[in-house]
Formats: structure tokens, sequence, C-alpha cells
């Protein structure tokens, strides 16, 4: 479907400012279609044909519509868009006696222009119109509700026309305003409440207010009500601002537990301020949740930091055993669980930092890498690469991915590049390239293809994948085949080395069992 903006621009002269009046009308012109109980159509003239074109509509959530098909797009001449014409041309307000008929629904007809004021405040010219067509056969007597719902959107109606609403929106406000459904209040020149919907006085109510809100000073109300005096301040001078014929921002009021979004509008029809309009609604619910969450997530994140410190705690143990056995043995045994557990306490780490259960991996995998290179660094000195992304990866993933490359890389620098003694056994090699260890990642929407290389010595003759009494590569497999379901492979290199190819599905849950 096209936009409004196409429309506007594939057939019609106006230009970007009009084109974005007609977007600020239709983002707030909700309201008017709920007052007015009324399907709203924005008409533009079609360049040079004499007909008008529909470029958005809206229809009213209080009644039932005047249209059941889409009208966007139509472009409609001759006697069926006469009323247009008087609104475009003569720049004012036209309603039609007699009812039209669209099938066998019967409707009544409204134009009102659209003026878009001069930067300089003069009144501007009139770029567009907007149809207002009431569905009448469900018409009865209007309720005081809807006689209050219809005075205040002729009044609209009439702003719309000199070109003073919407007014100008408040940077960052773009969803959840208050709707007429959900509370409204008139107040007069001097603040003080005609008319107050029965859901606005329930509103109310929830912040501790239980008499008729008619009569009231509203102003005065909202920085009574309030818990904190500022907000109640703000809250007095957003009602006050509206009465002066300004647009306040959105403002809160917290009282007695429930919460109470406003927005004031003026009402200034024919430039003069008789009033305004103050939207409500409670939103006690939607600030609890929010709250809630909040909580929950920091919770999450304190527990991470708290596993993260048991883990070091746990790893500074370790070394310190490590430091006081003499066999050799043990004592290297006691440095690789040093090693493991420290890398698992870097994903922690980042988890406590992120605001969700997932971490961008890359990081930890670089830290991971730099730590393993440290381990030979005394011999020899490895170079570490890493091609492509892991991107963010979830927390469960994370975990248990670290401690598998942990190993991966550990084995390449270790076993790829062993330290002098262990090589001279094999035969001298004059050219040798220098030691490099690269890990590749391919990131798919399902899976996750990591390959670590290394162009060291090889794999001993006889290297049997599956067996092997040696702790590291068991843990890999145990991890690879059980939380990552994924499939791990220990291979010669093309070009030499070693490689070993770890693919991991992302999709949990999915049928991707490795078959082997
Ligand atoms: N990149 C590699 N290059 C050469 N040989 C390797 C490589 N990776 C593994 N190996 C061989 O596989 C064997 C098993 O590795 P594994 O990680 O299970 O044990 P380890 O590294 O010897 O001891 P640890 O339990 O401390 O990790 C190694 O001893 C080594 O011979
Ligand atoms: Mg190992």
């Amino acid at each position: 479907m096209s936009t409004l903006r196409d429309l506007a621009e594939e057939h019609t002269r106006l230009r970007p400012a009009d084109i974005d009046h007609l977007h600020r009308i239709a983002g707030d012109w909700q309201l008017l279609s709920d007052l007015s109980f009324a399907d709203l159509l924005l008409w533009v003239p079609v360049d040079g044909e004499g007909s008008f074109l529909c470029v958005a509509q809206v229809r009213p959530t209080t009644a039932p519509t005047a249209y059941q098909d889409d009208q966007v797009g139509r472009i409609v001449g001759g006697p069926e868009v006469a009323h247009l014409e008087v609104a475009y041309g003569q720049g004012r307000i036209w309603r039609e006696g007699d009812p039209v008929w669209y099938g066998d629904v019967p409707a009544r007809h409204e134009a009102i222009p659209v003026r878009l004021r001069a930067a300089d405040g003069e009144s501007g010219e009139v770029i567009a119109v907007v149809g207002r067509d009431t569905n009448l056969s469900t018409a009865r007597t209007p309720s005081q509700l809807e006689l209050n719902y219809l005075t205040t959107a002729d009044d609209l109606a009439q702003m719309i026309a000199d070109g003073t609403f919407p007014p100008p929106r408040h940077p960052g406000e773009t969803t959840s305003a208050p709707r007429v459904g959900d509370g409204l209040v008139r107040l007069d020149a001097g603040g003080k409440v005609t008319y107050a919907s029965p859901n606005a006085q329930s509103a109310y109510r929830r912040l501790g207010y239980a008499s008729h809100l008619v009569g009231e000073d509203l102003a005065a109300l909202h920085r009574r009500l309030a818990n904190d005096p500022l907000e109640g301040t703000e809250a007095a001078n957003g009602i006050l601002a509206a009465l002066r014929g300004e647009a306040p921002p959105r403002r809160e009021i917290d009282a007695r537990g429930a919460t109470m979004l406003t927005r004031a509008l003026p009402l200034m029809p024919a430039g003069v301020p008789i009033g305004a309009l103050v939207l409500v609604r409670d939103i006690t619910e939607v600030r609890r949740r929010d709250r809630a969450l909040i909580t929950k997530d920091a919770t999450i994140r304190e527990i991470h930091h708290r596993v993260k410190n048991n883990l070091q705690t746990v790893a500074a143990l370790l070394r310190l055993q490590a430091r006081r056995v003499a066999m050799p043995e043990a004592r290297v045994a006691l440095e690789e669980s040093v090693r493991r557990v420290a890398s698992i306490a870097l994903v922690h780490e980042t988890l406590s930092m992120s605001s969700d259960e997932a971490v961008e991996f890359d990081g930890i995998v670089d830290r991971v890498a730099s730590a393993a290179t440290e381990v030979a660094a005394t011999e020899v000195t490895v170079g570490m690469r890493r091609e492509g992304s892991f991107g963010v990866l979830p927390a469960e993933i994370a975990t248990s991915l670290v401690m598998v490359l942990n190993e991966l890389l550990l084995n390449a620098v270790e076993h790829g590049f062993p330290p002098a003694e262990e090589a001279d056994e094999r035969q001298p090699q004059p050219q040798e390239p220098v030691p490099q260890v690269v890990v590749t990642v391919h990131r798919s929407r399902k899976t996750l293809h990591v390959t670590v290389a290394d162009n060291g010595r090889g794999l001993p003759t006889g290297f049997d994948s599956e067996g092997g009494a040696k702790l590291g590569l068991q843990i890999v497999r145990a991890l690879v085949t059980g939380e990552l379901r994924g499939s791990i492979e220990l291979r010669p290199g093309a070009a030499g080395g070693t490689e070993a190819v770890l693919t991991v599905p992302l999709a949990r849950g999915g049928s991707e069992r490795p078959g082997g």
C-alpha cells in the first residue's frame, strides 16, 4: 500500500512542509475522529484535474464506521466532492444538510479545510481538506457524553481550519498517548472542569479523589494530589500552559500508588483561548509491570556478578594451591583448571553488564584467545586472529562455547607449537611459517560454524579423535554433543597444521541433532 507521502508526491504539487503538516494531522486525528464519532478522510486536490485524492483515513473507535472499504488511494471528482471544493476554495468548514447514502448506510458529510500557517504566523494557505463523515444508521438522541464530545470535536475542527491543531509534537512522545475512551476532561477558560467522562472520573478516584470533578480547578487539584510536590507543580503548570494556548508535554502523576498519564491540549477555535482538553489514562498497571521487569533484570545481572566473583575466588584458590605443590605435573594440571574457571567467569562478567540474557561474544573470544597465546609466550610468539563475527549469543550457548574454544585454542598453542626440546625430536625444518592460530566464524540464521586452525606441527600419528584419556578434548566433546547439541571434528589442515571444525545449531529445540 502506498504511503501518504508516496501518494502526495505522485499526484499533487504539495511541498515537503505541506506533506509534513498532513503527517502531523494523521498522527493526531484519532482524537478528532473519536470525539466526532465519525470517519475522517484526508483529501488533497489532484494536480490540474479538479478532483481529490484520499491520502489517509481513520475510523472512530467510539462509533461504527461509514466506510467498510479502505478509501486511501481513491481519486474522486464531480458532484461527490462538491463539499470538498467549497472547503478548499473558500477556506471554511462546510456541512451538508441531507444524508448521503453509501449502499444502505446513511452518512453525513462535512469538510474541514486544512490550513498550514506560515512561518511568520500569518494565516497561511489551505493545503488539503479533512472529510468528516458520520455513519447515521445508529444515530439517536445524543447523551451528555456525546454532546460534550461533539462540542469539543467542533472546536478542534475549527482549529484544523485555523492551522492551530495539531499542536507541535514533543520529542520522544511517539506512542501511548491517552485516548478519548481512556478519560476526557474539559476545562473552561478559567481552568474549571465543565465535563469529565466516566472513565476520567474513575482515573481520578484511583489517585484518591472521590468527589465530582465538575467545578474543580484542575491545575490546583493536580498539585494537591501528586505525591511529589515537584511533579504536582509540573502537572499544574502543564494545564495552565494549555489554558494559555500552548501545548505542554505529557505528564505523569503518581498518587496513592496509582499512576495517571495526562495530556493537556489548548482549545482555541478562531484563535480565542476558551479552555483546554485534558486526556487522562490510568497507567498504574503498565508502570507496575515496568518496575517489576526492571528489578527482575537487575537481579539477574546481580546474580551473574556474584557467580563471576565466586568463580574468580575458586580460580584464586586453585592458583594458590598450584604454587604450593611440588610435582610439576600436578602444578600444570591446577594451572589449567585456573584457566578453565577463569574463562567461564569471563562470560558471567559480560552477562552481568548486559541488559538481557545474551552476550556480545567476540570480545570474550578475543580475551580467551590472547590468554591462550600467553601460555606459550616464553618459547614462541603465536599470532592469533579472528575472522568473522560471533555476534550476540544467548547465555546458555555462550558459557559452553567459551569452554570449548578455550580448550581448542590452548591445544593449538600447546601442541601445535611445542617448546624447543619437544620440537627437537622432529626433523628440523628451515623455512617454517610464522606460528599462527586463526579462528574463523560463519554465522547463518540457524547455525554457527567455527574453525580453529593452526599452522603447527599437526596431530600426532595415530591420533584417535574419539578416545584419549586426556581431559581437554573430553570436555570439548561432552559440551559440544551435550549442551551445545553440535558436532566437532579434529583433522589435519589443508595447508598443514591442525584444524578443529565446530558446528553449533543456534535455534534451540530444533531437529538439528548431529548425526555422529
Ligand atoms: N592443535 C593441535 N595440534 C597438534 N596436536 C593436537 C592439537 N590438538 C590436540 N592435539 C593432540 O590431541 C591430544 C589430546 O588433547 P587434549 O586437549 O585432550 O589433551 P592435552 O591438551 O594433552 O591435555 P589437557 O587435558 O591439559 O588439555 C593432545 O595431547 C595432542 O597430542
Ligand atoms: Mg588440551
